[in-house]
């Protein structure tokens, strides 16, 4: 059995919890075709995503997923993998499994597990290719992400709310905020804490951009299932990025 298999045996055993086993393969297939250097993942739960978008970085040869969890979830992932031992400390043996885990599919390179609670929001990071949000879905953690990421995302990037398109109240808000940033317009709310410099950086970022929102239904699971995706492109004439295109 290839690397690839072995993970997707994986994803098949678990992704049905939380409903990425097809989700999974669309972020391998983007994973290798954009190339990412920084991804963050925020919901790590069995590692799903994160296994296969460490695998396609792992082919790529180049980039980090970080993904972040604060373990809440650990007693059901821990039941569900070991039902036959009582283990006192869930956390501690969610984050040994998942660091197991990252070893045995050989992604050490590419896969950091990390134990937190968010908020805070990560954002150490200079620039960011693609951010996974899967830890909680409100209108609020939709703002607080934007708030966060937009401007530190890198030209052709990519925002991910999972279940947003199941929830009204979240599929209005990512839905409006789109066509205000896409008038070129940053919701004052977005720009709450952000210093001198952030703003700025904000400012270029919706002026040069256009935002591309495109929301996904994974019609084949018999559940509501939906992640929304939102890209940021440069405000060009041609596709980003710039490869053989016919005049
Ligand atoms: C839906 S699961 C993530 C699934 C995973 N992204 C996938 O697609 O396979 C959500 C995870 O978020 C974590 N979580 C929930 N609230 C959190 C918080 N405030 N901070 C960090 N992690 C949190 C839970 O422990 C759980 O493992």
């Amino acid at each position: 059995m290839n690397k690839f298999q072995f993970i997707k045996e994986y994803c098949d055993r678990y992704g049905w919890q939380y409903g990425s086993e097809n989700k999974a393969l669309f972020f391998y297939s983007l994973t290798k075709m954009f190339r990412p250097r920084t991804v963050i993942e925020l919901g790590a739960g069995y590692g799903v995503v994160t296994f296969m978008i460490g695998e396609a970085l792992r082919l790529n040869g180049e980039g980090t997923i970080y993904s972040y969890d604060n373990g809440s979830q650990s007693r059901a992932i821990m039941n569900d993998i070991s039902p036959e031992e009582t283990i006192e400390d869930c956390s501690g043996a969610y984050f040994s499994y998942l660091n197991k885990k990252i070893e045995d599919f050989e992604l050490g390179n590419y896969v950091k597990f990390i134990n937190a609670e968010i908020p805070p929001y990560p954002s150490q990071f200079d620039e960011v290719d693609i951010v996974f949000s899967d830890f909680v879905s409100s209108p609020a953690i939709i703002l607080q992400v934007l708030a966060t990421y937009l401007p530190l995302m890198v030209k052709g990037g990519s925002i991910f709310f999972d279940s947003c398109a199941s929830h009204f109240s979240c599929y209005s808000t990512i839905e409006f905020i789109t066509e205000r940033l896409n008038s070129g317009k940053i919701p004052l709310i977005l720009l709450e804490g952000c210093d001198e410099e952030l703003r700025e950086k904000f400012a270029l970022v919706v002026k040069n951009s256009r935002f591309t929102l495109k929301h996904i239904n994974d019609v084949a699971k018999k559940t509501q299932n939906t992640f929304s995706w939102l890209q940021i492109e440069p405000a060009d004439l041609v596709p980003h990025p710039r490869t053989n295109i016919m005049y």
